[in-house]
């Protein structure tokens, strides 16, 4: 049995496997795969892609899904080994994965972190708990990464530009009036890496570079491909010659907990958003964000509605991808 928790525990090959699945799947959507078969989606946070794609792709391939949140009338869980139960909590995560895992083939779990202390939330004790207690294969649906998202944005590159070795990859952070999750941008960076692009994180100052084990991982793949991972403040330096722009916010590490000094900060960086004067110094590169993205506040309407723009590609291809991962861990 085998989770999908992360990109960074997958070859190359494997990943690339299931995208060219994928692909089989855009073209010809229906199948039996998961004929007979559940798969369960634990949403702890919103969403609209992710629990429209995997319960959409589920019943493609012939499956069914049931999807779960607190606020639809789940029992509160409590995540914490030995816990003396006396709170909120009424069942502990441990039943929760073993009963799920008697009558579903997979269990999704979307738990985006607390914000509020981020060597918590780093732990990713959520989903590292289901994918420990579960008897079935778990699918990480966006925690303090977005691996479906990763794999529907490398299949939406490659449908556009073909081959991805090489290409300068630029990961932008942009303001956004929340400190936003760091999931996403961690993801971008890996992959882009993982995938031999030349990856370059572009961010307003150092609290706003990721998670050393993001960076690091990046680093090591962008060094297996023959190239280095770039950390840059300079606009004009990161978007000169870019073939990839994706764009995303998030909040600065060092401020988890502590977020009212943050705003500020992160006020003062209102001109990182994705512009049609940044793209021009580009190399007529594509542009993605995974969404939802504030129109006019991240991307300008001009640039989100320019033929460069994959958004809704990416956002398409959750559903192939998905199916495409359900395929390869559900047995
Ligand atoms: N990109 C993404 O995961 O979208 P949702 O939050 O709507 O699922």
């Amino acid at each position: 049995m085998r989770h999908f928790l992360n990109t960074a525990d997958w070859s190359r090959p494997e990943l690339q496997a299931m995208i060219d699945d994928a692909r089989t799947m855009k073209a010809s959507p229906m199948g039996d795969a998961l004929r007979g078969k559940t798969v369960a989606l634990l949403f702890l946070n919103n969403s609209l892609r992710t629990r429209t794609s995997f319960d959409v792709g589920a019943q493609q391939l012939g499956g069914h899904a049931v999807v779960l949140s607190p606020s639809g009338g789940m029992w509160p869980l409590e995540f914490e080994d030995g816990a003396v139960m006396d709170g909120e909590a009424e069942e502990h995560v441990k039943e929760a994965a073993k009963v799920l895992s008697r009558y579903c083939d997979m269990i999704g779990i979307r738990a985006f972190p607390k914000f509020v202390d981020w060597q918590e939330d780093r732990k990713d004790k959520i989903l590292n708990a289901f994918a420990k207690y579960a008897d079935v294969p778990v699918v990480n649906m966006e925690t303090i990464t977005h691996p479906c998202q990763e794999m529907a944005h490398i299949m939406a590159l490659q449908e556009r530009l073909g081959s991805l070795d090489g290409k300068k990859f630029v990961l932008t952070w942009t303001y956004h009036p929340k400190p936003l999750n760091t999931a996403v941008a961690n993801s971008a960076l890996m992959i882009a890496a993982k995938f031999g692009m030349k990856p370059t994180l572009l961010c307003p100052t150092k609290d706003y570079i990721l998670d050393e084990r993001y960076i690091d991982q990046a680093s090591k793949d962008a060094a297996e491909n023959g190239h280095a991972l770039t950390i840059s403040h300079n606009i004009d330096e990161a978007y000169d010659g870019a073939d990839v722009v994706y764009a995303k916010s998030w909040g600065a590490l060092p401020y988890f907990g502590n977020w009212e000094p943050e705003k500020p900060i992160r006020d003062q960086y209102k001109h990182f958003i994705v512009d049609e004067e940044k793209m021009a110094k580009t190399n007529n590169a594509l542009v993605s964000h995974c969404l939802p993205m504030r129109r006019n506040v991240k991307m300008t309407d001009a640039v989100f509605e320019s033929e460069n723009c994959i958004a809704y590609d990416e956002a398409e291809n959750r559903l192939h991808v998905q199916k495409a991962i359900m395929k390869a861990i559900v047995r």
